[in-house]
């Protein structure tokens, strides 16, 4: 599976400033749009249903982390407002992500599909040392992460959030169609920020990623639309 658009990551801090960066799309274009945590506390479900209605497909980042029974309470919440995706920590186990798609299933009872859910294994953020250190997992964080994305399959969810660099490890433990949605994607010639490993689209496609996560880029460049065909063009293989 490989969803041909790039999911732009919405990193505002409010809907005034959503509007003016969508006015930079045609009218009818329909986005794929992450909705993270800073958007989402500030301007809550009506961003979500403000979004929707323009035709724009969502992801809501808000990586869900607690007990089962609460995570399940949480999602049939969010299944109600028809988000496309969403995700939890996987660090909250399998029973968590099972009642996390259990709660997704109930909620979504009306709507018309249930949203995909994906697992964030290590943060990126996270290096080897602060793994072994304070989380007390010793070894190496791919195996970490490896692990993870193989009880979030047990789990039965659609996939992990992850690097493009492990993309392939983890389809090798759990099957090619789970969904490997990678961040740290930054077109040749551009800024890194402040992303430590990152890849070209046409490189995260050739290292096996289903899906790709796309911020600053798209942005802050000075033609959000040019910058966003163009990454979308070279995921999609049409530039050599
Ligand atoms: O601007 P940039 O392209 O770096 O944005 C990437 C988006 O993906 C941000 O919203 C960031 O929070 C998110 N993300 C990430 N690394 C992860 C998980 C999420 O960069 N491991």
């Amino acid at each position: 599976m490989h969803e041909a658009r790039p999911i732009i990551a919405l990193d505002f801090a409010n809907k005034a400033a959503i509007t003016k960066f969508l006015a930079h799309f045609p009218n009818g274009e329909s986005l794929y749009l992450k909705v993270g945590m800073e958007l989402f506390y500030q301007e809550g479900p009506d961003i979500v249903h403000y979004l929707k209605k323009q035709g724009h497909d969502i992801f809501l980042d808000l990586k869900l982390h607690d007990i089962p029974n609460t995570v399940k309470s949480a999602m049939i919440g969010l299944a109600k407002l028809g988000v496309n995706m969403t995700n939890v920590h996987a660090a909250g186990g399998i029973e968590m992500m099972q009642a996390a798609k259990e709660g997704l299933n109930i909620g979504a009872k009306d709507a018309e599909q249930v949203p995909k859910l994906i697992a964030v294994t290590q943060l990126t953020s996270t290096s080897e040392a602060q793994m072994q250190k304070e989380q007390r997992i010793p070894g190496k964080l791919i195996d970490s992460v490896v692990s993870y994305a193989q009880n979030a399959h047990a789990a039965k969810l659609d996939g992990v959030v992850c690097s493009a660099l492990e993309a392939n490890l983890i389809h090798q433990a759990t099957n090619q169609q789970f969904i490997c949605l990678t961040p740290g994607i930054r077109p040749a010639n551009s800024q890194v920020g402040d992303q430590k490993r990152v890849v070209t689209p046409k490189k995260a496609q050739e290292l096996t990623a289903n899906m790709i996560v796309v911020g600053r880029p798209i942005t802050q460049a000075d033609d959000p639309y040019q910058a966003y065909l163009q990454i979308k063009n070279e995921w999609n293989g049409e530039v050599k």
